[in-house]
């Protein structure tokens, strides 16, 4: 059941691509917001960075993870290396990031009694070819990414009484953080900017979700008393129909290159989130579209082939294993 109080929210990785969109709908709600994150990707978040308390600071430090969880009634914990190839550049650091401290945030949550939501993602069910995904099926991950999600969610599930695990879809949409290595996001810039989207393989299935729909739910769960773990996946589309839509709505090429098999292949039920918690999967592949050509028109975007909408790009430029090392520069050394 809903009821309607505000809250004072942590958000961990508040400055990413999911974070940044989030913030705008916890502020439309009243919630007062203070975000954590290491701003590894910069700070995207214009005038709603004027109404949060920013704490530049490092998941990984305990110290910070106790100061940043004080006078809070809820987290949203977003923060980490995210994506398989990201996660791949330095293993250690995506363990610490994405296990440990959420590890470290689950105890503090449970200390303390306070509400914890969770972004984790359906790529810890892996490949399941012939078979709609729910909550419930069996789990098998693929990558370093997926497992660290897998450990993230243990942790917090024996830990936290009140907590809601999310397993997301691939997100597609506008944010002011802008990711363009997630698929749709880089079909549609590849349509606007190049006139032809390059598919690989393409008869994989794959849920996609846009960015405000997640954002949303998450809202709406913060002060809901429903607990356990649910799918957020949106629209399961096989990669090459997605990019059908995008050609049907800007007149692209579509190319398809055999030969790369992406082994992440599955559909999933989103229907439990759509009962609980009202879950909508309103804004389609269409509607992202239109959006991305609007910030290609006001010049917001320029080339969708800069290394900051890339994480992996991002973090190599900092050269892979130094990542670490330049976040305990610029936050101050780790105590964990
Ligand atoms: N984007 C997707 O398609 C997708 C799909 C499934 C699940 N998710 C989950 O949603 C969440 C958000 O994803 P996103 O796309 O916004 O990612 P993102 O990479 O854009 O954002 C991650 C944020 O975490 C911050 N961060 C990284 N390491 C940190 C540290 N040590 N201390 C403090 N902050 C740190 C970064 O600065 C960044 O702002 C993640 O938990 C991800 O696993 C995303």
């Amino acid at each position: 059941m809903e009821c309607e109080s505000k809250m004072k929210v942590l958000i961990t990785g508040g400055l990413g691509y999911l974070g940044s969109v989030m913030i705008g709908k916890l502020l439309d709600k009243g919630h007062k917001v203070r975000v954590l994150d290491s701003s590894i990707y910069g700070n995207f978040l214009g005038l709603a960075g004027k109404q949060v308390e920013l704490v530049e600071g490092d998941i990984r430090d305990r110290r910070q993870l106790l100061n940043a969880t004080s006078d809070v009634d809820a987290i949203i914990h977003l923060a980490g290396i995210i994506g398989d190839a990201a996660a791949n550049l330095d293993k250690e650091l995506t363990i610490r990031a994405n296990c440990l401290a959420t590890k470290r945030l689950a105890e503090l949550c449970s200390r303390k009694g306070l509400r914890f939501l969770f972004s984790s993602t359906c790529s810890v069910y892996g490949a399941r070819p012939n078979e709609v995904i729910r909550e419930n099926s069996q789990i098998a991950p693929l990558s370093l990414y997926a497992m660290s999600k897998l450990i993230a969610e243990e942790s917090i599930m024996k830990r936290c009484d009140n907590y809601v695990i999310f397993r997301l879809g691939t997100l597609f949409g506008l944010s002011p953080r802008m990711r363009f290595d997630l698929v749709i996001n880089k079909f549609i810039a590849q349509a606007i900017q190049d006139a032809k989207i390059t598919v690989y393989g393409g008869l994989q299935r794959r849920p996609f979700v846009h960015v405000q729909d997640v954002s949303d739910t998450f809202v709406k769960a913060l002060t809901s008393d429903v607990k356990g773990t649910y799918i957020l996946g949106g629209t399961n589309y096989r990669i090459q129909e997605a990019a059908e839509v995008i050609k049907q709505q800007t007149g692209c090429n579509v190319t398809v290159l055999n030969g790369m098999k992406d082994p992440r292949d599955y559909a999933v039920d989103s229907s439990l989130a759509e009962k609980v918690f009202g879950f909508k999967d309103i804004k389609r592949v269409e509607y992202a579209v239109d959006e991305t050509k609007d910030a290609y028109a006001r010049k917001v975007i320029r080339d969708y082939r800069e290394s900051i909408f890339n994480n992996e790009e991002w973090l190599k430029s900092y050269g892979v294993k130094s990542v670490d090392h330049w976040l305990d520069r610029k936050i101050g050394k780790c105590t964990c």
